[in-house]
């Protein structure tokens, strides 16, 4: 077996990479960079050099062993879903080429992306867009499928319905607010005042200063309630949705699947998005990019080095859109 348990049984090369590794759970400083054996692709597989990362709040939940029963007590861990970057190798059974600039999430629960190189199936990938920059394409795939899923799929967004976006102004917020627009939707939006014009400026008909409105006190009622930011639960916002309506959370916890389980057969429902990437997810988002539909707001961009530092500042929660990691 390969150093890094997390190649499983696959092969690592003789060549090395640098890579972002944990030996335990804790805080940024467990962060390390060290070199380590390149992954081999296989079947289905290509190896990516990454030229940027995103960074996710899920990186540090599972940097802070959080979901230490998917994740696992096997260490050292690389983290990190979203990459952007070219493919170097494509193992058979590949769909994308050497030489392709591609965009995606790692599928796997503690992810490996905080690495030079990366092996990954196909179908977590896409061709990035063309009129951004890889380090704008980073910041795309696990925030915006994420918006994606949890206004589409989960709460069956329709045109001319209107839907609450709580946490308006985050790495998932910047891209629901677009997204929910493109769907057709009445977009109500809550951030801070500070962020009311970046938000606006993305096209939500409304925007909620939660220091001078809480959401909950909101008159209006709405299809879909979409709390990224996840302070509320379901019970404190079933009263403002329309019968039929549907209440999305982003954040696992007993509760939510409490709420889901006895709000299923009833006429407002609560879901939880649980985001996985998709080859058709992905190349809808790059079409609507590429149209200028979805404008990607970067907030910051750290050298890989400094990504304990990258971390501090997303676990402020007052990232303006996206935090990306730089690899080179
Ligand atoms: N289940 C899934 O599949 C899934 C996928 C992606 C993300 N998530 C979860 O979704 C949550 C949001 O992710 P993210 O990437 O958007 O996080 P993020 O980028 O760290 O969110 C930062 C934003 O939170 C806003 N915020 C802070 N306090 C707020 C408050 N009291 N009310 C409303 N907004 C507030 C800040 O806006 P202001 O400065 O304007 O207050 C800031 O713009 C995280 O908990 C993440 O783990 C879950």
């Amino acid at each position: 077996m390969s150093e890094l348990p997390q190649y499983g049984k696959h092969l690592s090369s003789d060549a090395k990479m640098r890579a972002v590794l944990i030996d335990r759970y804790g805080g940024p400083e467990v962060l390390r960079l060290a070199t380590v054996p390149r992954p081999v692709p296989t079947r289905g597989q290509v190896l990516v050099r990454t030229r940027f990362i995103g960074v996710n709040p899920k990186d540090v939940i599972v940097r802070k062993g959080k979901f230490r029963v998917a994740t696992g007590k096997k260490f050292p861990i690389i983290v990190g879903h979203d990459i952007a970057g070219e493919v170097v190798e494509a193992a058979s059974g590949a769909d994308l080429r050497v030489g392709d600039q591609i965009y995606g999430m790692i599928n796997d629960f503690a992810g490996r992306a905080y690495s030079e190189y990366a092996a990954v199936d196909c179908g977590q990938l896409a061709p990035a867009p063309s009129s951004i920059e890889l380090d704008m394409a980073a910041a795309v795939p696990l925030a915006a499928q994420t918006a994606l899923q949890a206004l589409r799929d989960d709460g069956r967004l329709k045109p001319g319905q209107s839907v609450l976006i709580n946490g308006a102004s985050g790495g998932v917020g910047v891209f629901a607010v677009q997204i929910a627009k493109i769907l057709g939707g009445r977009v109500t939006a809550v951030c801070s005042a500070r962020n009311a014009d970046l938000v606006g400026g993305l096209g939500a008909d409304e925007v909620v200063d939660y220091a001078k409105t809480e959401p909950v006190a909101l008159k209006d009622r709405f299809d879909v309630v979409f709390d990224v930011f996840g302070n509320y639960h379901f019970d404190h916002m079933k009263h403002l949705l329309n019968p039929g309506g549907t209440y999305v959370h982003t954040i696992p916890s007993a509760r939510i699947f409490k709420d889901i389980a006895r709000t299923f057969v009833l006429r407002k429902r609560a879901k939880l998005v649980v985001v996985r990437s998709r080859r058709a997810q992905l190349d809808w988002l790059r079409q609507q990019i590429d149209a200028g539909r979805i404008r990607v707001v970067v907030d910051r961009t750290f050298p890989l080095a400094d990504v304990a530092e990258a971390h501090r500042y997303l676990e402020t929660k007052r990232a303006r859109g996206k935090v990306v990691l730089a690899v080179d």
